[in-house]
């Protein structure tokens, strides 16, 4: 599968243009970047082309892989799917619900795969744990605090301009959100309150009555952050294990997938139309952030992984 990344900055740099590289059947052609000098100098690293054009990459190749911002991300993505071109696209899909939507729509329409890295869910200690856990069911509850800060000396992302204004909801809630919707299912209601600096409280309603409870935040004192996410139901109360922090090997998994359903297996769980419905329980909370009121949600038609 021939790719293109459209980003250089530090994602692109750590995790994209690495697993590109490393993945078998993956023909890393080209690195678009608003500043021609970064892309040439990413590209370089791995003997790709830098592109100064948009259109040019994309017309090039036969995926996408996009480490932008959200609203960088979604009109690029959706200018690909139109184009024909598999999506390998990064948390959050977009901003708004009607971007996300326009995006898994053109997917669905020219029958592409799709995959949205929601890193964690590609760790197969992860994956083996929630497919247990699903065995058992009855899951009725989840706690997710997702807490720490990128403004520490030295931390790359620290310098993004969107994480700085919706960090703790927009960055982590997208892996908070993914990581309870496999043994509670899609959402259906929000109610969300911020806190001080960037905090998001926020609670989901799941289709099946359940209900998690996710404490998000990039902006925390340092002896504040921690990672922690507990289920509790009929089989007791399960906390998710400590998991190795590798992005180039489980982006190499999203790529597996990726590569295995364009080739006519089966849709990856981790979808546009998953990253879909995850942007419009994002942007609920947002609204009822800003209303003080609680928000319901279209649960999609159909299963979701
Ligand atoms: N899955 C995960 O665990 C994970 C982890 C980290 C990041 N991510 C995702 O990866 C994406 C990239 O993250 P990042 O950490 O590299 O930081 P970022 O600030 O989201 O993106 C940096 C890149 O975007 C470019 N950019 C910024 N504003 C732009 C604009 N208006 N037009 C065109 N390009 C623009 C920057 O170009 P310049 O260098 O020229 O400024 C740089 O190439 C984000 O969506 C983030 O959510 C996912």
């Amino acid at each position: 599968m021939r790719f293109g990344l459209f980003g250089t900055g530090p994602w692109a740099h750590m995790a994209h243009a690495p697993a590109l590289a490393a993945h078998k059947d993956v023909e890393f052609v080209g690195v678009w970047g608003r500043n021609e000098a970064k892309a040439a100098e990413l590209a370089g690293e791995y003997g790709a082309a830098a592109y100064s054009d948009v259109d040019a990459l994309i017309a090039d190749v036969d995926a996408i892989a996009v480490a932008l911002p959200p609203d960088v991300q979604a009109p690029i993505a959706l200018s690909a799917a139109r184009a024909g071109r598999h999506l390998l696209l990064d948390k959050p899909v977009a901003f708004t619900v009607a971007e996300a939507d326009a995006i898994a729509a053109a997917v669905a329409e020219r029958d592409l795969a799709s995959v949205v890295f929601f890193t964690r869910r590609f760790v197969p200690q992860l994956a083996d744990f929630l497919a247990r856990a699903g065995e058992s069911g009855g899951w009725v509850e989840a706690r997710v605090d997702h807490v720490g800060t990128i403004f520490d000396p030295g931390n790359p992302f620290g310098a993004s301009a969107w994480r700085r204004e919706s960090g703790g909801l927009w960055d982590v809630g997208p892996h908070a959100v993914a990581l309870v919707m496999p043994l509670l299912g899609p959402v259906v209601e929000v109610t969300a309150m911020a806190g001080p600096h960037d905090m998001s409280h926020v609670l989901l309603r799941h289709q099946g009555g359940g209900i998690s409870t996710l404490t998000l935040s990039v902006d925390v004192p340092p002896a504040a952050a921690r990672e922690e996410a507990v289920f509790a139901g009929e089989s007791g109360v399960i906390t998710v294990p400590t998991l190795p922090w590798d992005p180039v090997a489980a982006l190499g998994v999203a790529l597996d997938q990726l590569v295995a359903a364009a080739d006519g297996g089966p849709a990856p769980a981790l979808d546009v139309r998953l990253g879909a419905h995850i942007t419009a329980v994002l942007a609920a909370a947002a609204e009822s952030i800003r209303t003080g009121r609680a928000v319901r949600v279209s649960a999609p038609g159909f299963p979701l992984g």
